[in-house]
């Protein structure tokens, strides 16, 4: 039913944003253009992400294999490391969060991080997103949205 012209549907969007109150409108948007929830919604938002990631960091901090990148960072330091990651997670699926930590490539070169590490970490990942009862599909959008990033965290074979 909804007849507007894109720009005109864009402007309303642009009014709503301002002023507020136009949930109704957004959604009729949504509906209209096909565009299904985001992945950070289906997650079940920034809670759920907060609570994957703070599973995820325990599991590698018990890891015997990856603890070394992990020691030696004060109590602080490792509150940043997370927050960073719940930052990146909820931007990268779509949330209203914005990541303002390093890039990918700065803040891992130099740590030497292998093929084996990696493999390691995505266990985890997996370990993780099923003990959540994460579903298969929002499981691979999640695992794709790391693979992606891979070549900037991986040094050595
Ligand atoms: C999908 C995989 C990964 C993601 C999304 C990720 C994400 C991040 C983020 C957001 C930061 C913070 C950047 C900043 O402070 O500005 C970070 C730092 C760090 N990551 Fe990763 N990381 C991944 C894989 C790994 C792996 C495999 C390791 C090691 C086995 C690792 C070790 C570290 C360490 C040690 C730091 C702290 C560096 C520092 O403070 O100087 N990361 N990571």
């Amino acid at each position: 039913m909804l007849k507007q012209t894109p720009g005109k549907m864009g402007l309303g969007l642009l009014v709503c944003l301002v002023f507020g109150g136009c949930a109704s409108t957004a959604t009729a948007q949504t509906q209209a253009s096909g565009t299904s929830s985001t992945l950070y919604k289906r997650l079940g938002g920034y809670d759920a992400i907060a609570a994957v990631t703070d599973d995820f960091i325990g599991r590698l901090a018990a890891d015997k294999q990856l603890a070394r990148f992990l020691v030696g960072l004060s109590a602080d330091s490792q509150k940043k490391l997370r927050q960073h990651v719940v930052d990146q997670l909820c931007e990268a699926t779509g949330g209203p969060c914005i990541y303002i930590g390093r890039s990918m490539k700065t803040a891992h070169t130099g740590l030497g991080i292998t093929e084996s590490d990696w493999q390691s970490t995505v266990n985890h990942l997996v370990a993780t997103l099923d003990k959540f009862k994460v579903p298969e599909k929002e499981k691979g959008e999640l695992l794709a949205i790391a693979s992606s990033l891979k070549p900037d965290i991986v040094e050595k074979k």
